[in-house]
């Protein structure tokens, strides 16, 4: 083994001290005054907005947690040939910043199910389920019954706004379909996923359940298997078993909603050169599956065949916003998660970098003074930063500082998952090991053949109307509240009286009711709003 190459922390900070990677503006303490100055003055200068949201777009990236969050500002920066730590992602420009506890009702770490069950629907529940309380039983249908729960994207349309879906998973996966969906298992993508019993006590999977329930404008993502009849050939893969029709109750979920939409124009599409057809002037709905199952990854993606994720947001936006009611739209970057499943943490980070071009394609088609945007995470992952590399080291790359078994590490490692590896009792040697390809899985501690989930807050980052109430630590459920708020959509609606009524008005509203009457939701207080809602107009 070539020990001269093995570093001691001290020797470390030694050669960091000789061998400086700041530029020269970064020595100049005026660097960081002026850039701290203009910060401050940008803080100073910011005014509380307080209209009402006639948009909001919710961003969701799956297991993105904040060392996913940093790790792909590093590497977008890096892709751009910087340094990457100082690089400013577009989420980052959120003004206000808060943390969400993800827990579900049942477990300290929770799933996809659960939490989008709490930051859509404003509820938290069980594991595994979507749409339904914590009184529902994971995968009991009987228990589903009464205790379902709608979601902001329902209360969106109930107000007369558009309402959007954008996924780069199947529509029917579990942060999608718990905006439109109900149902005691996630799992019950088709009908053919229902066990017997619960097709007797009559639930229904949750792909019908995306004609059945709310009518979505805009739907995007994959998931056509889940929609035709057992052993359709898809029109992508003619020739591949495993991406044929799923369903046994013989529908085509894709016809009917054609059929439903009769009179409005309707399109469905599979490929890119259709869905850039799609003229989003003359179109009502758009219904685009460009996978049997979850889309690609990014990197994988064959652009000409399928659009980007920045590319279905601005899609969506432009067909949602011509209702002049406004929208809803909820996009998600779906496969953070699963790249970090399976250990693949640069596949997560390049995820995550697309997630955030579909920030700034949608800052870009909206206004901050009526859409709130907010970008957040469902739950994190086992993921860590560690190490002492140097400024600008690659993110994909190596520590050059050797552990006490003689061994280079990797900046990102997971606490489990597949990279689990021992060779004669010792961790592999990576010394001549490309760590940067997209394949590459980083060690993990423990064995497992997927890695968990992480329990640690998630961020949640706001922008437009109202959005400093997303600022501080919250229960997760709390989210689409505040949300709903900022829009005056959903059960709460007093301080909507007037269009600029949110802060002083809500504020005044709120005060007198506490005072004058019983618990809200009484006839007394039913009246009352009616009264004050009166004296506002
Ligand atoms: C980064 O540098 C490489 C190699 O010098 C070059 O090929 C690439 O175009 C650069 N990329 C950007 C975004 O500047
Ligand atoms: C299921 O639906 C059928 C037809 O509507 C009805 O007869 C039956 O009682 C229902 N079963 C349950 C368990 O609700
Ligand atoms: C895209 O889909 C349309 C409609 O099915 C089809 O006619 C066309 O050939 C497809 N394009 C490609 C490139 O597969
Ligand atoms: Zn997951």
């Amino acid at each position: 083994m070539d020990t001269s190459k093995v570093l001691t922390p001290c020797s470390l900070l030694m050669l960091l001290a000789l061998s400086s990677t700041a530029t020269v503006e970064e020595e100049s303490p005026e660097f960081w005054r002026s850039q701290a100055r203009q910060t401050l003055q940008a803080a100073l200068n910011r005014n509380t907005n307080t209209n009402v949201a006639k948009n909001i777009v919710l961003f969701l990236g799956d297991g993105m947690g904040i060392t996913t969050y940093t790790a792909a500002r590093i590497l977008k920066g890096q892709m751009q040939n910087q340094s990457g730590e100082e690089t400013v992602m577009t989420m980052d420009t959120f003004p206000y910043v808060g943390l969400a506890k993800t827990y579900s009702i049942d477990f300290q770490i929770p799933d996809s199910a659960a939490t989008a069950t709490a930051y859509l629907c404003g509820v938290k529940t069980n594991l595994n389920t979507i749409g339904v309380s914590a009184a529902a039983r994971n995968g009991v249908c009987k228990s589903q019954k009464g205790n379902e729960v709608t979601s902001i994207l329902k209360w969106a349309k109930d107000a007369g706004k558009a309402v959007g879906i954008v996924t780069t998973t199947r529509v029917q996966h579990a942060t999608p379909a718990t905006s439109y969906a109900h149902s005691a298992s996630r799992k019950w993508y088709s009908d053919a996923d229902l066990p017997a019993s619960a097709k007797s006590a009559n639930c229904t999977d949750i792909a019908s359940q995306l004609l059945s329930n709310t009518d979505i404008d805009v739907i995007i993502g994959g998931g056509r298997k889940y929609m035709t009849p057992r052993g359709t050939r898809d029109p992508e893969y003619p020739l591949d078993y495993s991406s044929r029709g799923k369903r046994k109750d013989g529908r085509h979920l894709i016809q009917e909603w054609q059929s439903m939409k009769a009179g409005k124009v309707a399109r469905y599409v599979w490929n890119k050169t259709d869905f850039d057809a799609v003229d989003h002037e003359k179109t009502d709905y758009l219904m685009a599956l460009f996978e049997p199952g979850d889309l690609r990854f990014d990197v994988d993606r064959d652009p000409h065949m399928d659009p980007s994720i920045a590319e279905t947001t601005e899609k969506a936006i432009r067909i949602l916003s011509k209702n002049s009611k406004g929208f809803f739209l909820l996009v998600e970057g779906g496969r953070i998660d699963q790249a970090h499943h399976a250990g693949r943490g640069s596949m997560a980070l390049h995820e995550a970098v697309a997630l955030d071009h579909a920030v700034a394609k949608a800052l870009e088609l909206t206004n901050e003074k009526e859409t709130l945007t907010v970008v957040t995470a469902d739950h994190s992952h086992p993921f860590v930063i560690n190490g002492y590399p140097f400024r600008g080291n690659s993110i994909l790359g190596k520590s050059p500082l050797w552990a006490k078994d003689m061994l280079p590490f990797t900046t990102l490692m997971y606490g489990n998952g597949p990279g689990h590896k021992m060779v004669g009792g010792k961790r592999p040697d990576i010394r001549q090991v490309d760590t940067k390809t997209n394949g590459y899985v980083q060690l993990a501690a423990v064995p497992m053949e997927s890695d968990t989930h992480g329990g640690e807050d998630v961020v949640i980052l706001a922008r437009g109307p109202m959005a400093h109430l997303l600022q501080g630590v919250h229960e997760q459920s709390y989210i689409p509240h505040a949300m709903a708020y900022a829009a005056c959509v959903g059960a709460d609606r007093t301080h909507c009286a007037t269009n600029r009524a949110h802060a002083v008005a809500g504020a005044t509203l709120m005060a007198a009711f506490s005072k004058a009457v019983p618990p809200l939701g009484s006839t007394l207080a039913m009246s009352l709003s009616v009264a004050m809602v009166a004296i506002l107009n």
